[in-house]
């Protein structure tokens, strides 16, 4: 009687013991279920500031001056765990990313953010106003859940056919702690639905769609493209942005209410980017002019298709000329 007893009693206990180790692997704040893997105690506040870089002085081709200028549409940023992506390098665009990419427009995009923040996997969601200028800043506050710690963001270069800058999930948490600032510079991404090269290129969809992929000086390899700098090793970066966290005191309220931003933000790129003249073919030589066989000559002619900027070399001669050969002369007679 005594040792049954005893029996049931460890059994029990040894039951409660496997059940509180079930409960702390997979319910505890410790082990998130492939989440982020952060483990800090509470939230934390951020500011983000974008900062456009893109002037004509770093990026002289083709750059937009009219209908529109040069100018940065609304920032989207999300807040999210591994089980969400706002867009992903390689992989092909969601219609959300297509539609922002292309005109600008949210609403596929707050959408899908919306149907993955009920599943928990998407935390917040902020948005800034655009940017009138190829240069200038707009900023927003970030709240941080340690189960989504990672901010994914993009904004549309307008005028662009698919073009957009932007970061897929930068995680703002390591480990306890979070981050105190995350300074990153920008690069343009084609999301791989329009098949425009110039940033005034008429939509031109691309059928089949292809994935989203980085546009450097090299590549799209084809001299019309608007970022086709082959003297350049890379570009330069045409935006940038910077998270800081703020402490959770005072001066929160008045940096957000007017957007004044922080003193230290001055524009850090001054890039300048030579930009060499290029020329059309030849034309075809023209007749000859002055009598024939004894000095007449004839003319061809080419044309400037890009001027040269900051430097850059300089256009050659557009004009021509060499002796007539007697079979091309016009009889006059
Ligand atoms: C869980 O997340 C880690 C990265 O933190 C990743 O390497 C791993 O593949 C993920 N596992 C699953 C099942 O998603
Ligand atoms: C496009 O992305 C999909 C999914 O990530 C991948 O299977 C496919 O191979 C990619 N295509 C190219 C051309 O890279």
């Amino acid at each position: 009687m005594m040792s049954s007893e005893h029996l049931t009693c460890s059994w029990l206990q040894q039951l409660l013991v496997v059940l509180l180790k079930l409960c702390l692997t997979f319910a505890g704040p410790l082990r998130p279920l492939n989440g982020t893997d952060c483990t800090a105690k509470g939230p934390a506040s951020y500011i983000l500031v974008f900062t456009g870089h893109w002037s004509p002085q770093a990026f002289p081709k083709q750059y937009p001056l009219f209908r529109p200028p040069a100018q940065w549409s609304k920032l989207i940023a999300v807040s999210h765990n591994r089980h969400f992506r706002l867009w992903e390098d390689g992989a092909p665009a969601s219609a959300g990313v297509q539609s922002f990419a292309e005109v600008g427009v949210t609403v596929e995009l707050m959408k899908a953010a919306k149907e993955a923040r009920k599943r928990r996997a998407v935390g917040a969601m902020h948005r800034t106003a655009g940017i009138p200028n190829g240069i200038g800043h707009s900023s927003t506050e970030l709240l941080m859940q340690p189960r989504g710690s990672l901010l994914s963001l993009m904004v549309k270069i307008i005028p662009s056919p698919d073009w957009f800058v932007g970061v897929d999930s930068i995680n703002l948490c390591e480990g306890s702690q979070w981050k105190q600032e995350v300074n990153i510079d920008l690069h343009p991404y084609d999301a791989g639905t329009d098949s425009g090269f110039t940033f005034s290129s008429p939509n031109y969809p691309t059928i089949p769609q292809e994935n989203i992929t980085k546009i450097t000086s090299e590549m799209p390899n084809h001299p019309a493209n608007s970022f086709y700098y082959p003297r350049l090793k890379e570009l330069p970066p045409i935006a940038s942005i910077r998270i800081s966290q703020q402490s959770r005191s005072s001066d929160r309220q008045v940096l957000m209410s007017n957007h004044i931003l922080p003193n230290s933000i001055n524009p850090r790129h001054f890039s300048v980017t030579p930009l060499d003249c290029e020329v059309s073919f030849w034309s075809s030589w023209g007749l000859c002019l002055g009598p024939c066989s004894r000095g007449g000559v004839r003319h061809r002619t080419r044309y400037i298709l890009l001027r040269p900027a900051n430097a850059g070399v300089p256009c050659p001669e557009l004009e021509e000329q060499s002796e007539c050969v007697a079979h091309s002369c016009m009889r006059l007679q």
